[in-house]
């Protein structure tokens, strides 16, 4: 924390009037605009009439990081240049020039995403923390460009739930500690984007930039209630992203309306030098952009949208939960009642093929050599392996050339002690299984032989075909019908027991997830849909439609806000996980 700058903005926040009184954390007024819950378009609209200036904005967000951030562990650092570039914005307005729709708003950032400025970049790990790479994201540059303020770095699960595969806490991190779910500290964020989605959630900032690998973007969205597209992997840069997989990573916004969520797609889209996937997303691209695609409920009469039944709609851990399938079922009829063509898909060969019927994972009999793990695992090392090339060390620091994922993994055996092996080490990372993903990726060698090849491939030819294959629904008659998306429980945890995470990742395709409502232990959930490969403008038009129509908004009101301790806690009621089923990643209903 750059502690002077936010006690002088700890001041300004505390002269005036709340604007809400949810919870013990209400959202004061910003020299009197009520900013809570504020969209890009009002923020741009109080920028321009002269109610707010882009300082007056970084200054009220800096008072509420002050005020939340030691109950949330929401945000790393904050920018120390975020009150100089918000100054130069307003100079630039003042004189007329408006970049766009993004001039003069903070945007915070993971901590996976590399800044080149006066705070770190360190994807929530402190073997990386105090180094730097040769140049900044494209993404931060883009959106830099487009008028953004920079306001910090949100925190994630460690190496965006890269270092361990098992015991450990989604939303924890050796370098900033738990990330807290603003709606019942008790509960999992989900993971890895947790501190960019609690920061939009608890109004430290209006909109953030997280990533996705395998759920990172869609389960901490759904655990908070937020917005968000993980993209088809190219659509934007990676370039200045800490490597999880290559084939697999990318960025995505985070933010309270598909709108905003569209606003900055359209800013961070495009083809980009230092990543060659992003050649590949040429022409994809919807002609007006994605925000033009943002269409209200009417546009739910005639769409058609795909369930798929078995395995998922009655066998994934959280609609069988509690009260949850009931509310689940309201839902589809709310879409029916809107007009939507309901396609229940009761089976798909190739989804039971390649994902575990409870969510998570694979089915327990996939062949060994088919365990796309093998593929996370290799490009684990092979992308931490490019990522050292061009990130340097000072020259007097014992990690001055580190170049392997090896090396990584050595010096968090050598510094247990500060490398989150609390207490007895029975707490997040058990010290004997602390690392157990990066010493997976350790043992490929980085080598992408047969072995890589075999399991990538085939995952992503099968998952690829489940998606399409969902897509095109056969009548009994033969008759096929194009569904324009397939819509899936988006519940709580994350990585224990649902389904929107696995094929969408395997497959390299975009998803959309969708807020619509608050289970028993407070915390809200959702819907997701899947779309086909570079289907990101009919996923906006599905997802906004669906917002209109659901229109969930509540507040947090930070449960257990002074009590909260150690890792979260238990699952919700109805899940039965096991140490064994949590190994492979699911939990029986
Ligand atoms: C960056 O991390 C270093 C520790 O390596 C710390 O000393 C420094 O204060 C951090 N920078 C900011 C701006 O917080
Ligand atoms: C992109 O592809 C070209 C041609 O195969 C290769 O030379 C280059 O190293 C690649 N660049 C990156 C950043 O992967
Ligand atoms: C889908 O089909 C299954 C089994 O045929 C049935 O139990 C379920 O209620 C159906 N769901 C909908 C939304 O029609
Ligand atoms: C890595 O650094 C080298 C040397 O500065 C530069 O030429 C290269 O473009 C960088 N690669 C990436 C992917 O940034
Ligand atoms: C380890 O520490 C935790 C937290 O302090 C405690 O709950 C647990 O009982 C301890 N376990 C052992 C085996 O001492
Ligand atoms: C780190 O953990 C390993 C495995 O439990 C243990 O053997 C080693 O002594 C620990 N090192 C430190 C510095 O605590
Ligand atoms: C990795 O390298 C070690 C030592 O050379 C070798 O024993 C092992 O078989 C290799 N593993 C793979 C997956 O290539
Ligand atoms: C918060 O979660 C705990 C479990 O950790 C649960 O017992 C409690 O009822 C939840 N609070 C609310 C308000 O639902």
């Amino acid at each position: 924390m750059h502690s002077s700058t936010l006690l002088a903005a700890a001041a300004v926040g505390a002269s005036v009037a709340y604007a809400s009184c949810n919870g013990p954390f209400p959202m004061p007024l910003c020299k009197g605009v009520k900013i809570e819950d504020a969209s890009i378009v009002e923020l741009q609209q109080w920028l321009t009439e002269g109610q707010l200036t882009s300082q007056d904005l970084v200054e009220c967000y800096l008072a509420r990081i002050e005020k939340t951030n030691e109950y949330l562990h929401s945000i790393s650092e904050v920018n120390p240049d975020a009150l100089d570039i918000a100054a130069q914005m307003d100079a630039e307005r003042a004189s007329g020039e408006i970049r766009g729709p993004l001039h003069g708003i903070p945007f915070l950032v993971k901590d996976n995403i590399y800044t080149d400025d006066k705070h770190n970049t360190s994807e929530g790990t402190l073997v990386l923390l105090g180094g730097k790479y040769s140049s900044e994201a494209t993404i931060v540059t883009k959106l830099r460009a487009a008028g953004g303020v920079l306001l910090g770095h949100g925190t994630m699960s460690e190496a965006a739930d890269h270092r361990a595969s098992s015991n450990y806490a989604s939303g924890y991190s050796s370098r900033t500690g738990q990330t807290r779910n603003p709606y019942n500290l008790t509960q999992s964020t989900a993971g890895s984007s947790s501190g960019p989605v609690v920061a939009v959630r608890s109004n430290q900032v209006a909109i953030a930039i997280g990533t996705e690998t395998y759920g990172s973007l869609v389960h901490p969205a759904a655990q908070l209630g937020l917005y968000t597209i993980k993209s088809t992997p190219g659509l934007m840069s990676r370039h200045g992203i800490v490597t999880g997989s290559y084939w697999h990573d990318t960025p995505g916004p985070l933010a309270r309306s598909m709108k905003d969520v569209s606003i900055m797609l359209d800013i961070m889209v495009g083809i980009d030098r230092y990543d060659n996937l992003t050649a590949e997303a040429i022409g994809h691209e919807p002609p007006n952009g994605y925000a033009a695609e943002v269409v209200d409920k009417q546009a739910l009469r005639g769409m058609k949208l795909g369930l798929p039944w078995n395995p998922y709609w009655s066998t994934v851990a959280h609609i069988n939960s509690g009260d949850n399938r009931q509310e689940y079922e309201e839902m589809i009829q709310q879409l029916k009642d809107a007009g939507v063509e309901i396609y229940n898909i009761t089976s798909n060969a190739a989804l039971s093929q390649i994902v575990s019927p409870y969510g998570q994972g694979h089915p327990a009999d996939i062949a060994p050599e088919h365990n796309h793990a093998i593929a996370f695992n290799t490009l684990l090392a092979v992308g931490y392996g490019e990522w050292l090339q061009n990130w340097t060390f000072p020259e007097d620091d014992e990690r001055y050339g580190m170049s392997s994922l090896a090396e990584m993994a050595e010096w968090n055996d050598a510094h247990n002690e500060t490398t989150g092996a609390l207490g007895n080490g029975t707490w997040w990372w058990d010290t004997k299984t602390g690392q157990s993903f990066y010493d997976a990726g350790v043992a490929t060698n980085g080598t992408m032989g047969t072995a890589f090849w075999t399991a990538f491939g085939w995952g992503r030819f099968t998952a690829r075909q489940a998606i399409d294959t969902l897509h095109r629904y056969v009548e009994e008659d033969g008759t096929v019908v194009e569904l324009d998306g397939v819509v899936m429980p988006n519940g709580r945890d994350g990585n224990r027991g649902n389904a929107c995470a696995p094929l969408p990742s395997y497959a390299g395709y975009p998803i959309a997830a969708v807020p619509t409502g608050a289970d028993a232990y407070a915390t809200p959930y959702g819907l997701c849909i899947y779309g086909k490969q570079y289907g990101e403008a009919k996923l906006v038009r599905v997802a906004s439609a669906m917002e209109d129509l659901f229109q969930w908004n509540e507040h947090p009101k930070y449960f257990n806000y002074d009590t909260a301790q150690g890792p979260w806690q238990a699952s919700f009621p109805g899940y039965t996980c096991s140490e064994s089923s949590l190994k492979s990643q699911h939990c029986a209903p």
